[in-house]
């Protein structure tokens, strides 16, 4: 009762957008010295609207991760500038939260204490952190799971458990890259669900990469589709879909099934361009591409 009267409360004070803006504008990205530099990112703009949760895909190897690394200051750009919030981005900063594949709890702390380990560093053990640490572990279902160690966790737990820990410092910004990459689909259909939950109620300003197409519908209200390397923005596709989503809505909507027919052309055509080059997963690509239009 307690935690309904917290979770009210929350979701009351809050505001429907929340987070800061970022602005990626004209940016490239070699690797390498003179003669052997690999350019990875070509001159590249785009924009991540505040409070907006906006879907990055592209073909696999493009350089969605390596553009990651950049808006979250792991890296800087050969040129052009990423703002936030029309400040420069010199490092990364407390005010961006990436999440990746890989798990990163802490294996021996609880879930709880992995939760809690944000607000504990700041000295922040407060009884209202508490009550946030209590409403996220509800909202992640992990609440019967406070006292476990990630190793007694499934794969999908520890994902939710990582979502969680990110959420209770309220970053301004959310990075999230390929975060239920490799678990299996139902367990990504849960995981996509509690994450849409989270979004929703929390509206952070969001920038999720992904080359799930279904994902990204079901998640964005942006999609930005991405050329092959050296990558930039090739086609901006807005998902006017109502929230909260049913994935199940999803799927049956006219909307959502031409914006994946689009998608998918344009990937499609990136895709063939890798294959050129000679890539094996833009041939796997290609191949699940030709079965999933033969069905139509
Ligand atoms: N530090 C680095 N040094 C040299 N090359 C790099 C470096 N980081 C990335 N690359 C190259 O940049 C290209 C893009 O890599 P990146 O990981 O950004 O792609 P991606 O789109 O995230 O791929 P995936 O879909 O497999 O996750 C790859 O060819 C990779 O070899
Ligand atoms: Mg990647």
């Amino acid at each position: 009762m307690q935690q309904m009267t917290q979770l009210s409360s929350l979701a009351a004070s809050k505001p429907l957008s929340v987070g800061s803006e970022i602005k990626v504008n004209n940016v490239s990205k070699s690797y390498g010295a003179d003669n052997f530099a690999k350019e990875v990112v070509h001159n590249c703009s785009f924009t991540i609207d505040r409070g907006k949760l906006t879907v990055m895909i592209g073909p696999s190897g493009c350089g969605k991760s390596t553009l990651i690394r950049l808006v979250a200051g792991f890296e800087r750009p050969t040129s052009g500038t990423i703002t936030i919030d029309d400040k420069p981005v010199t490092g990364p900063g407390v005010d961006r939260l990436v999440v990746f594949q890989e798990t990163a709890l802490f294996p021996w702390m609880t879930t709880y204490d992995n939760i809690m380990y944000g607000p504990r560093a700041r000295n922040e053990d407060t009884a209202e952190m508490r009550g946030f640490a209590e409403t996220l572990l509800q909202k992640v279902g992990l609440s019967a799971f406070r006292k476990k160690y990630p190793s007694q966790l499934s794969g999908g737990m520890q994902r939710r458990a990582e979502l969680a820990r990110s959420m209770i410092n309220k970053p301004n910004v959310m990075i999230l890259d390929e975060p239920f990459r490799g678990l299996d689909a139902m367990t990504k259909k849960l995981m996509q669900e509690y994450y849409a939950n989270l979004y929703n109620e929390f509206r952070r300003t969001t920038f999720f990469v992904t080359t799930d197409i279904d994902e990204a519908i079901y998640l964005a209200d942006r999609i930005l589709i991405m050329t092959n390397i050296p990558t930039r923005v090739r086609a901006v596709i807005d998902v006017n879909l109502p929230r909260p989503r049913q994935v199940e809505n999803v799927v049956e909507s006219d909307e959502a099934n031409a914006i994946k027919m689009q998608a998918l052309g344009l990937l499609h055509e990136e895709a063939m361009k890798s294959f050129a080059r000679g890539s094996k997963a833009a041939a796997d690509f290609i191949d699940a591409y030709s079965k999933r239009v033969g069905k139509q």
